[in-house]
């Protein structure tokens, strides 16, 4: 059983008032909810109460036109979980091997090359562990597949705010998560699996379980004067 925080255990079942949260400011909880792959825990259970007081958080998100289009599909029953993470399995089998992998990016550059290459050993670690992950999130939302760019942002602007906001909160309640998409080139098959109605597109995959360690820290960015431009391009 992983070691984690003792303000985090969970309400004795039954008892649904809200779980206690990490002591974090809200600036630590920005800057240090990072994408957890090989410190999942996939022993311990995460009981849906806590599953569901993030779900709750999340729904507080923007969404354009207040429309709060929003499904979200929680997948803990193990064969379902096993189905879907046999399809990441390979997708991530097949990024790795592509131009386009992370451990393919920045060869150049010695520092970051480095950071990539970490990423890709983590990385391949969830790609053959996804489908034991004790809870894994879909969040969906209606929408067609040629949008023009309007349509693009308002369906996925109005999706993926309360994603992260899940994220957050289950960071702050001793849970890590990972923002994956690998799995959306077949996801069709996911929908299938799921149930999943035509008209509903899925944004994301997001494994969400205990960690082990102790905590997570601020990773390094290129800096902001990089990206930064004021007034003009
Ligand atoms: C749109 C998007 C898609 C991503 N897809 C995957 C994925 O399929 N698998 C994965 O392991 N990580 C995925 N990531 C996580 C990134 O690799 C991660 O955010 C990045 O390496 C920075 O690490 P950090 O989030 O801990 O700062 C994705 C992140 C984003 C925002």
């Amino acid at each position: 059983m992983a070691p984690r925080c003792l303000m985090c255990s969970p309400t004795s079942p039954g008892t649904m008032g809200p779980m206690a949260t990490l002591d974090l400011t809200p600036d630590e909880l920005l800057t240090t909810t990072r994408t957890v792959r090989k410190r999942l825990d996939l022993d311990t259970p995460v009981p849906m109460a806590v599953i569901r007081e993030c779900l709750e958080i999340a729904l507080q998100a923007p969404s354009g036109s207040n429309m709060q289009g929003w499904q979200w599909i929680v997948v803990t029953d193990p064969q379902q979980r096993r189905r879907i993470g046999d399809i990441y399995r390979e997708q991530t089998q097949a990024y790795l091997d592509s131009r386009i992998s992370v451990t393919k990016q920045f060869v150049d550059d010695p520092d970051r090359s480095k950071v990539q290459k970490r990423i890709g050993t983590s990385v391949e670690y969830l790609g053959e562990n996804m489908g034991k992950v004790p809870v894994l999130l879909i969040p969906c939302i209606r929408g067609g597949r040629e949008m023009n760019l309007a349509g693009q942002a308002a369906v996925w602007g109005s999706l993926f705010p309360a994603v992260w906001s899940y994220m957050l909160a289950a960071r702050a309640r001793g849970l890590g998560t990972a923002w994956t998409t690998l799995h959306l080139m077949r996801d069709a098959e996911v929908a299938e699996i799921l149930g999943i109605p035509d008209d509903f597109l899925q944004g994301a995959l997001i494994p969400t379980a205990y960690y082990t360690g102790e905590t997570f820290k601020p990773a390094p960015r290129a800096p902001l004067d990089d990206v930064l431009h004021i007034d003009r391009w």
